[in-house]
């Protein structure tokens, strides 16, 4: 088994290496001058399984091309079998024709994907579970839940009340509120589809002097943490919390976190971590979650 690193999440490869006890597979990722990119696979891989990791992140076209051409690289030099750990599958937020003459992007990526000649992909909360209809090959979606709550086990927090900022986020919440024995409320957000700002509209119970904990999938922009943040403070809420999967460190989002009402933001490594250390910001690390799922699959 052989692990190859695309040049989007290296902590987090190392780290998946670490767990199932291998090293890092020798591979030379760089860019010809015109902007285009270049793979040179440097050890011998005839007959063995490959495990190829790369999150969609910023910049995701150029990070959905490179995994392409690994695994071609990989294909030609003999290699049995291509496992892709896609942390953050890209572009999967499109999942619906919100607006006619928009693209089904999730169904695109799946498209593009399938002609790299991956046997297995596997990923993390991709905002929503139909997108596994798009794929043919075998497709596993992991889900960080469980890292995430027994994170908090561990954790002095106090909180007593989950937050589903939306009615996406509610099967998440629900989770957290059962494992706590917590009640769980929703807030009802609007988002512009023209602008994509985000308004609170109104919170479905009372909030007053209570510890919160807001669970999500990602964060982008920030506006909905930002203003469930604001919103729950001036309706008198204590502490705010919160955690989800991804973040995908839009330049400026974890500033304005910093300076947000929220206390602080948990966050699971999907997408590589900015090397600046960050007061309100927390990553907890899915590398065990990946690792365990690659070991069922590989038998090893
Ligand atoms: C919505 O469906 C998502 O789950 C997130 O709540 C949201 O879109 C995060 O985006 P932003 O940070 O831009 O508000």
């Amino acid at each position: 088994m052989k692990i190859f690193s695309g040049s989007s999440n290296p902590d987090l490869s190392r780290k998946i290496a670490k767990q199932l006890g291998c090293q890092l597979g020798e591979i030379e990722l760089s860019q010809f001058s015109n902007g285009e990119r270049r793979v040179w696979i440097k050890e011998k891989v005839l007959n063995s399984k490959a495990i190829i990791v790369q999150s969609l992140s910023y910049p995701p076209d150029s990070h959905l091309m490179e995994l392409c051409l690994i695994a071609d690289a990989l294909k030609r030099q003999g290699v049995k079998k291509i496992t892709a750990v896609i942390p953050w599958l890209g572009y999967c937020i499109q999942d619906k024709v919100f607006r006619p003459g928009e693209p089904l992007s999730s169904k695109v990526i799946a498209m593009i994907l399938q002609t790299a000649k991956l046997e297995r992909i596997i990923t993390l909360d991709s905002h929503n579970q139909v997108i596994e209809g798009f794929f043919d090959i075998h497709f596993t979606e992991l889900f960080a839940t469980d890292t995430l709550i027994d994170y908090f086990k561990t954790q002095k927090l106090n909180i007593d009340t989950i937050i589903s900022p939306d009615v996406g986020a509610l099967k998440k919440a629900n989770r957290f509120s059962e494992t706590f024995d917590l009640p769980f409320i929703v807030i009802n957000k609007k988002r512009d589809r023209k602008t994509g700002k985000v308004s609170i509209a109104s919170v479905s119970d009372k909030v007053a002097g209570k510890k919160v904990l807001i669970v999500d999938d990602f964060i982008s922009t920030g506006g909905t943490l930002i203003q469930t943040a604001k919103f729950l403070k001036e309706k008198g809420v204590k502490k705010i919390y919160a955690c989800l999967t991804h973040h995908f460190y839009i330049p400026g989002v974890q500033e304005k976190i910093e300076k947000s009402q929220l206390d602080c933001l948990y966050v699971t490594d999907t997408v590589q971590t900015l090397e600046k250390k960050y007061q309100k910001l927390k990553v907890i690390s899915i590398a065990k979650l990946i690792s365990d799922t690659i070991r069922k699959y590989e038998k090893i």
